[in-house]
């Protein structure tokens, strides 16, 4: 059998967050060695306790260790966004975004979070690893890895890459320029892209083609297990919270492209900043899209600009039907 994947996931859970996490516990294919939380949907106090009951839900909690992150960005909540938009991040009872619950509907966690910060942690776990032998998978503000980074920039060469939900070259989500994980901590987005490491952006040009839909909550549901009765209720959740009738779980996409990159579509290797200059433009993903001759730097991501929907909505549904069928065994 192939080696597993070492995986650390980083989330800001959240609807979507909670259905990457499902899936990076529940795919065999992984080593999840466990879980950081950042504030970013909600404060980190509530994305720590939404991501335990994620890993309760699957059965995982002996396995999975979810350790508390950063409770703010690096610089940006320092002085206010332009436009004027929420600073972050959200407190307890004052989410406007019923997008992320403030409590997932699971039970409250049992499982306590892990004995220290998550940045701690993420040094550590790295530093006694071999080269190359872990892969982060960010999927909301990167506060926590940027941190991390710069205590110790010796775990750079660890990483065998990240795979991030972030970014947009089609317009924002958060405000016009910024999509939301990048537009939190624009200045630990930039650190991280320039890091060094192998990057993949999963960006909202392919999470907003793969959308799903109530006809795959409903799919889902019918397999009747735990997990899968929360992803279908995460997907309906989102498609009643939205004004259309699909919904794009974002964080899920980069969950599956480690594995199977061929989800995405049209992707291309150059150079990606991002804007840091706190003016309207602040937080926005600047990928270069010039031919290679005119670009000035050397390329640091591969950035999608395109996804596969079908694929990657099977992809969600074979982890969970194989899931149930363990689960019969
Ligand atoms: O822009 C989408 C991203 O922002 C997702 O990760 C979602 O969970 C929110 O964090
Ligand atoms: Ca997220």
């Amino acid at each position: 059998m192939e080696e597993k994947r070492k995986i650390i996931m980083d989330v800001d859970t959240g609807s979507d967050d909670a259905i990457a996490l499902v899936m990076a516990m529940l795919d065999p294919s992984f080593e999840l060695l466990g879980v950081m939380a950042v504030s970013g949907n909600l404060e980190v106090k509530l994305t720590t306790d939404n991501s335990i009951r994620v890993v309760e839900c699957c059965g995982m909690q002996d396995k999975v260790k979810v350790y508390r992150g950063c409770d703010y960005p690096l610089a940006s909540t320092l002085t206010p966004h332009l436009p004027q938009t929420d600073l972050l991040p959200i407190r307890e009872g004052h989410n406007p975004y019923s997008f992320h619950p403030d409590r997932l509907p699971l039970p409250d966690p049992i499982t306590k979070a892990g004995d220290r910060n998550a940045v701690s942690w993420l040094v550590d776990t790295l530093m006694v690893a071999e080269d190359g032998e872990i892969t982060l998978i960010p999927v909301g503000p990167l506060t926590n890895i940027a941190a991390a980074m710069r205590i110790e920039d010796r775990i750079i060469p660890k990483i065998r890459e990240i795979v991030l939900m972030g970014g947009s070259h089609i317009g924002g989500n958060e405000s016009a320029a910024g999509e939301f994980n990048i537009w939190a901590d624009p200045e630990a987005a930039e650190i991280v892209l320039q890091s060094g490491c192998k990057i993949t952006m999963v960006p909202l040009d392919a999470t907003e083609v793969a959308i799903s839909t109530h006809e795959d909550a409903e799919k889902m549901r019918a397999l009747d297990t735990p997990p899968a009765r929360l992803c279908a209720d995460m997907i309906d959740h989102r498609i009643a919270d939205s004004d259309g009738d699909t919904t794009a779980i974002n964080d899920a996409l980069a969950v599956c492209a480690v594995l199977h990159p061929e989800v995405l579509k049209n992707v291309i290797h150059t150079t990606v900043h991002v804007d840091i200059s706190r003016g309207f433009g602040y937080g926005a993903t600047i990928v270069d899209l010039r031919s290679p001759g005119w670009r000035k730097e050397a390329p640091n991501c591969y950035f999608a600009m395109g996804a596969d929907r079908e694929y990657f909505f099977n992809y969600m549904y074979r982890v969970l039907k194989e899931d149930k069928e363990r689960r019969a065994q």
